[in-house]
């Protein structure tokens, strides 16, 4: 169930360069929220109409809290930074991560700013984990997410870590797993599903695609996916983010 909440603020943080922690006081949201799902975040101002979905970093349901972490790269969030409280937020929203609890050894893999929300995603994996963090320099949660498991790095740039991007580190490596989830842009999921076909393991992948409603009712969001031989439209804000990269047509 969705619900609106008008949240406090307990943090509101820089914690890199642009990159912002918050904290917000939602004791229904969080009480039902998963792991991989979002929140939709209202600005309240006229240019910006539309939420903006961000994704569920940790979940404190005990508290009624959760985090958000967020890069400043327009209005909407330029306005998040400078909020001090009461913030108007819908959620939870998605299907979220499917994590089967019988799998021993699972691959986590993220990207940019699709690094959030495998914090939540990995405190809810049962076996082992070995994490791959990919950006165009330093990732962000290294350390947070080395609480989890192993983590290998990669940047773009080569100013941490591996040289390359975070399907590169992956193929370097040759990790075993018997799943791998996943978060991060089109273009990187797309690499990574073609690398766990060709070593059959099932993915589990996040889409950041552009929305609009984010409750499902324009197509401001579609996806194809394969369906009995053929192909439909999902929308990712209702009947994702989180898909199976086997059934997701990537090349349109
Ligand atoms: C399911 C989901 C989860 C997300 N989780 C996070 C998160 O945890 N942290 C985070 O920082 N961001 C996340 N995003 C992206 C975030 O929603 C956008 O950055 C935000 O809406 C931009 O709003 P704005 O008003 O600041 O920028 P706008 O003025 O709307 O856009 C500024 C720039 O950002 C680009 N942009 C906007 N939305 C997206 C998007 N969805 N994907 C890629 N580029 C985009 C635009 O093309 C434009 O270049 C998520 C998106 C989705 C769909
Ligand atoms: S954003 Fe409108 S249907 Fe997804």
């Amino acid at each position: 169930m969705k619900y609106i909440e008008y949240a406090d603020i307990l943090e509101n943080t820089e914690i890199e360069n642009t990159i912002y922690r918050m904290t917000l006081v939602c004791p229904k949201i969080a009480k039902e929220a998963k792991a991989g799902q979002f929140v939709e975040l209202y600005t309240g101002i006229g240019e910006c109409l539309l939420p903006r979905p961000i994704s569920i970093n940790e979940i404190d349901a005990k508290n009624g809290r959760i985090t958000i972490i967020y890069q400043t790269v327009g209005k909407g969030t330029q306005y998040f930074s400078t909020l001090k409280n009461n913030l108007k937020i819908m959620g939870s929203c998605g299907n979220g991560f499917s994590i089967d609890q019988n799998i021993k050894k699972s691959i986590v893999v993220g990207g940019g700013i699709g690094i959030p929300p495998l914090v939540e995603l990995c405190k809810n994996i049962k076996g082992d984990i070995e994490i791959f963090l990919g950006a165009k320099t330093k990732p962000i949660l290294i350390e947070k997410l080395s609480e989890f498991g192993k983590v290998y790095v990669s940047s773009d740039d080569g100013s941490y870590g591996f040289k390359g991007n975070v399907v590169e580190l992956i193929e370097s490596v040759k990790p075993e797993g018997e799943i791998i989830y996943s978060c991060g842009p089109k273009i990187m999921l797309r690499e990574l599903s073609k690398w766990a076909e060709k070593n059959k393991i099932k993915a589990q992948v996040s889409l950041e695609e552009r929305m609009a409603c984010g409750i499902g009712a324009c197509v401001g969001c579609a996806v194809k996916v394969k369906k009995d031989g053929d192909w439909q439209n999902l929308k990712v804000c209702k009947d994702g983010p989180v898909f199976m990269s086997d059934e997701v047509i990537w090349d349109d």
